[in-house]
């Protein structure tokens, strides 16, 4: 897993840090973004530390903007071993006060804009004998928190299309899991989760950034070769937490 594409790469919270943790296990990491100034940020942090990263533009919901990403990485380091999905947006309000418009971006960038990368790339994967794709969902997937509705509902989709994509290629070398965040701030930001970690996680510190991004780095390792279809809650026990004593 030489060549890592991480969507959304440039976000200050969950995207970057994924970009860290894989470029401190010394892969060349390409951080696609609709805003390539974040991106060109993220890569500038990157080498600084001495990691093999370049910024793109992309933009999930359109098609041709992720060939160009997956055919310019193949042009500049010959192969994508592996893609992380983590481009995505929020909503905040009840399931039936959200309008159309709204839904449909949802569906656009956080479920459609995923399968639109898995569809351009994983022809590519299979040609170079395999690879591996980490979805990032949440636990907004697993269990309801109010106004969350169609978010939830989206990233509960990428699960499901995480399985299905890893049964469909699973015998080409292909695998597929998902990483469900729990709340995660920007860094330096982490104090604002203070009220949550009291009332809505096991552990007692905030979940961070690297924190998801080293969990995707342990899927897409060999050391988890044997790994594939599964979720993967990093959220500190929130999911698993039915209520406080
Ligand atoms: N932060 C959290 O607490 C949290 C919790 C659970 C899940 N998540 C998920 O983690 C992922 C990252 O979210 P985050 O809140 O940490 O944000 P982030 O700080 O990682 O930023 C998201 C990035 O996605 C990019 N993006 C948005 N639309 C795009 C598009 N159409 N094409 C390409 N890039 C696009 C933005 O420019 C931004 O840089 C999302 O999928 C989100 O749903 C976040």
């Amino acid at each position: 897993m030489r060549v890592c594409v991480v969507t959304g790469g440039g976000g200050v919270r969950i995207g970057s840090g994924i970009c860290r943790a894989l470029a401190g296990q010394g892969r060349t990491v390409v951080v696609a973004d609709q805003d390539l100034e974040a991106a060109e940020l993220v890569v500038e942090e990157l080498r600084a530390a001495g990691a093999t990263a370049v910024a793109m533009r992309l933009d999930v919901t359109d098609a041709d903007s992720v060939r160009e990403v997956v055919a310019a990485t193949v042009t500049a380091y010959g192969q994508v071993d592996a893609w992380v999905n983590s481009a995505g947006v929020g909503l905040r309000k009840r399931g039936a006060e959200a309008t159309p418009e709204e839904f449909d971006q949802l569906h656009a960038i956080n479920y459609r804009g995923a399968w639109t990368c898995i569809r351009e790339v994983v022809p590519v994967m299979l040609e170079n004998g395999g690879g591996g794709i980490v979805n990032i969902g949440s636990v907004h997937a697993a269990g309801a928190a109010g106004t969350f509705t169609l978010y939830a509902a989206t990233k509960a989709a990428l699960a499901a299309l995480t399985r299905g994509i890893a049964r469909d290629y699973g015998r080409q070398n292909l695998r597929c899991n998902i990483v469900h965040p729990g709340a995660v701030e920007a860094r330096g930001n982490e104090h604002l989760l203070a009220d949550f970690v009291a009332s809505k996680q096991m552990l007692p510190t905030a979940v961070e950034a690297i924190d998801i991004g080293n969990a995707v780095a342990f899927l897409l390792s060999p050391e988890a070769r044997a790994i594939t279809g599964v979720e993967l809650f990093v959220d500190a026990g929130t999911t698993a937490m039915l209520f406080e004593q």
